[in-house]
């Protein structure tokens, strides 16, 4: 017997239909609340990995660690109920073989209840990604600049700027699209190479730093909010509330050294008789 629910989630072969649709909405949430609200407007949540940096301070995604993908990818199932909710695989958690990242995922999945996970990597995640597929594991491929390769990368630079860089991120899209990923995020590559790559895969692109022509697009919710100090040039402002945030907290101190919160309005009185 089952328990029947109201939440119709999208899954990942409706996200994996949308090739040559209408652009696939996806940002980034690591709490309930975001994710409530993201929900209402956005196709997919990516619990990223990038939760390391933005709600950590960490200097990369590297230290993240999947007790902390799976307390957030909780968080965010809670917050949603539409949007199909995909968990990054954080760094160490699925690289040392594909039986590995299988239990990994598997963790993933059972303990958030998500409907797919993201790893990074091209050609050589492309067994571990047919092998996750093949065990039921919907999984979004992660091409171009791959973060959780800092320490072996240098920078987080963009891919591909020069057409003799390109042969290898197609050869990776291809290998992920082969292996059965529904989709592929393509993070910082020069515009024409993420044009290009979307007109020769079958399964929807989803742009961080690619192009408009991608089949959907990402930002980091709190870089796009104007909450993170530093953010990537392929960034949007779509909100300034660092500004924000600090003018109440600044006048919440202001209030409080003043004795002028909590007013009447906020305490609670004796109770008078009868009432
Ligand atoms: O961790 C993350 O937020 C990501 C996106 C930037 C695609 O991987």
């Amino acid at each position: 017997m089952s328990v029947q629910s109201d939440i119709k989630r999208l899954t990942a072969p409706d996200i994996r239909a949308r090739k040559n649709g209408d652009p696939i909405v996806v940002l980034t949430s690591y709490h309930a609340h975001t994710a409530a609200l993201a929900d209402k407007y956005c196709d997919a949540i990516l619990v990223g990995d990038s939760l390391g940096m933005v709600m950590h301070g960490m200097e990369s995604t590297v230290p993240v660690t999947l007790d902390m993908m799976i307390l957030q990818g909780l968080a965010v199932m809670r917050g949603s109920r539409r949007a199909l909710v995909v968990v990054d695989m954080p760094f160490g958690s699925y690289e040392a073989s594909k039986e590995q990242a299988f239990l990994s995922a598997a963790r993933v999945m059972k303990e958030t209840g998500c409907g797919a996970i993201k790893l990074e990597g091209g050609r050589r995640m492309a067994e571990t990604i047919a092998f996750l597929v093949e065990r039921g594991v919907p999984v979004m491929g992660h091409i171009g600049l791959t973060p959780q390769s800092i320490n072996t990368i240098g920078s987080f630079r963009a891919q591909g700027r020069d057409e003799a860089d390109w042969a290898p991120i197609e050869d990776d899209a291809q290998a992920v699209t082969q292996a059965g990923a529904f989709s592929v995020v393509i993070e910082a590559v020069a515009e024409p190479l993420a044009r290009r790559i979307t007109a020769a895969v079958p399964i929807p692109t989803i742009g961080i730093g690619g192009s408009a022509a991608c089949d959907g697009q990402i930002l980091v919710l709190e870089d796009m909010l104007g909450l993170s100090p530093r953010v990537p040039k392929f960034v949007k402002r779509y909100g300034e509330l660092g500004p924000s945030i600090e003018a109440a907290v600044a006048a919440y101190a202001t209030d409080v050294r003043a004795r002028a919160f909590p007013g009447p309005e906020h305490v609670y009185r004796l109770r008078t008789k009868g009432k």
